[in-house]
């Protein structure tokens, strides 16, 4: 499989309380997919594909960021294979049967898939069956998640002819995504499982994996479960994704927390009601971008969110580049433009949002002309992207800055994706509210 169809995404969006979209960009071949962004901007499905994430902006949403009661916390280790996305196996139901999920910080529902479909793209995976497991149940339509219009639940949900809760999600090409809302525990091992979680049971969809979601709602995966904190560790991949590396995931406690430094989440009252706000995101105060030597020209505040919630800076896995609103991209655009331009691929543009492109044979020298460039945080927080990692190679022979314009996805946020958290773990700590990133080398047992 060439390197340009493992990347096609197509995307998906959703109508929901009326004015509200929930893209769903799904990559085919290697997996990947994901989740929602939910914008009021614009809708025009042609451009806004990409790698897209997760979130789920709702204008209607409680917040939810009620503390995490003190009980035993969950302690689990795993590996993710990382593509475009962290896919992550999880032993689902009793026995358990394993389930592969993209983990996903950017999105609350999380979801498995009980479809019998083969899937057509390799490896093959199984998917779940519900008449296996003792501990696996409906959600009856009398539930109160399943009454439309449910503030802070993001999917279109009704009642079917079963009296089933079912939900069901349009993709831009016409195809349907749909299930129903279930309980079901995640059985770690014998002396560790969940109690039953509220999860979407898709009975037709084209993805090969489910969603665990992990944002700050009441409904994800880390809430419900009540995980006080989790963190992964993105190893660096090949750019034509043949191999899928290993990387390492931890719910509760990570052994090499001493290495982290922590900036903390910024958090929104429930009575600031914006438009263009997630409020379940993971949202940090970003203060500026280096590269190279140069702190380079951007005002903080367009890292922050604005009167209308636009500018909100959010870490998320589910988005595989980094994304920066206008004023900020135009100058990362400007100063790399200063540096390379001369090298530039004219006109092109990959999956209508990264436009800073190369030729394969400049790789190299481009990146070591660019330089390494530096995130800044809030406490002295940096996340370093080395100059070997500046480009990835988005199909045969072509290397794009992994940066793209938000706009052009269609959002109005800052998003710092996957790509970018290769070699780092990054901890989201729930009890304490921050997030925390320590570099490391991922491919390694960590
Ligand atoms: C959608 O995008 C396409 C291609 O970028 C463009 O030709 C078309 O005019 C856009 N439509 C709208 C409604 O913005
Ligand atoms: C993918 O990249 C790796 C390392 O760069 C290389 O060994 C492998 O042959 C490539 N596979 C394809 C199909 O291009
Ligand atoms: C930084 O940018 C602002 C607004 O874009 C401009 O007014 C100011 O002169 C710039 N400062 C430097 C040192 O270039």
């Amino acid at each position: 499989m060439d390197s340009s169809s493992s990347k096609k995404i197509l995307l998906l969006f959703v109508t929901f309380l009326n004015f509200f979209y929930i893209l769903l960009a799904k990559n085919t071949p290697f997996s990947m997919s994901f989740p929602l962004i939910s914008t009021q901007l614009s809708h025009n499905s042609s451009s806004k594909a990409l790698f897209l994430s997760s979130l789920m902006a709702n204008s209607h949403q409680n917040t939810n960021t009620k503390i995490m009661p003190r009980v035993p916390s969950l302690n689990y280790k795993s590996t993710f294979k990382y593509s475009m996305a962290l896919i992550i196996t999880l032993p689902i139901g009793t026995p358990p049967q394993n389930q592969q999920m993209v983990l996903d910080t950017g999105s609350q529902l999380s979801w498995i898939q009980c479809h019998k479909k083969i899937p057509k793209i390799p490896p093959p995976t199984t998917s779940f069956d519900p008449s296996l497991s003792s501990s696996f149940s409906v959600l009856p339509c009398s539930h109160p998640l399943c009454k439309p219009r449910i503030p802070d639940f993001t999917l279109p949900t009704s009642c079917d002819q079963n009296r089933l809760c079912h939900y069901s999600y349009f993709y831009a090409d016409g195809t349907l995504a749909e299930g129903n809302l279930v309980r079901e525990k995640i059985t770690f091992s014998r002396s560790q499982s969940t109690p039953p979680l509220i999860l979407g049971c898709a009975t037709e969809s084209d993805d090969a994996e489910g969603i665990l979601g992990m944002n700050l709602g009441r409904f994800s995966f880390a809430s419900q479960a009540k995980v006080q904190k989790f963190s992964y560790c993105v190893p660096i991949r090949q750019g034509n994704h043949t191999v899928k590396p290993t990387g390492t995931f931890y719910l509760g406690q990570n052994p090499n927390f001493r290495t982290f430094r922590y900036v903390n989440l910024l958090t929104f009252p429930q009575s600031q009601r914006m438009p263009n706000l997630d409020p379940l995101a993971y949202t940090i105060g970003m203060l500026g971008i280096k590269i190279g030597e140069k702190n380079l020209n951007i005002s903080t505040r367009v890292f922050r969110p604005n009167a209308g919630g636009s500018g909100q800076t959010i870490v998320d896995s589910g988005t595989e580049y980094t994304f920066l609103v206008e004023e900020a991209y135009n100058k990362v655009r400007e100063e790399i433009v200063r540096l390379v331009g001369r090298k530039m691929k004219r006109g092109y543009v990959y999956g209508e949002a990264l436009d800073m492109c190369f030729d394969s044979v400049h790789s190299m020298e481009i990146g070591r002309l660019i330089g390494d460039m530096t995130l800044q945080f809030e406490n002295g927080v940096e996340i370093l992207i080395n100059k070997e990692m500046m480009l990835d190679e988005v199909e045969g022979g072509i290397h794009c800055v992994g940066i793209g314009r938000s706009e052009s996805l269609g959002i109005a946020s800052n998003i710092i994706g996957n790509f970018h958290q290769q070699n780092l773990w990054v901890e989201f700590d729930l009890r304490n509210r921050r997030v925390g990133f320590g570099k490391s080398e991922c491919s390694m047992q960590v």
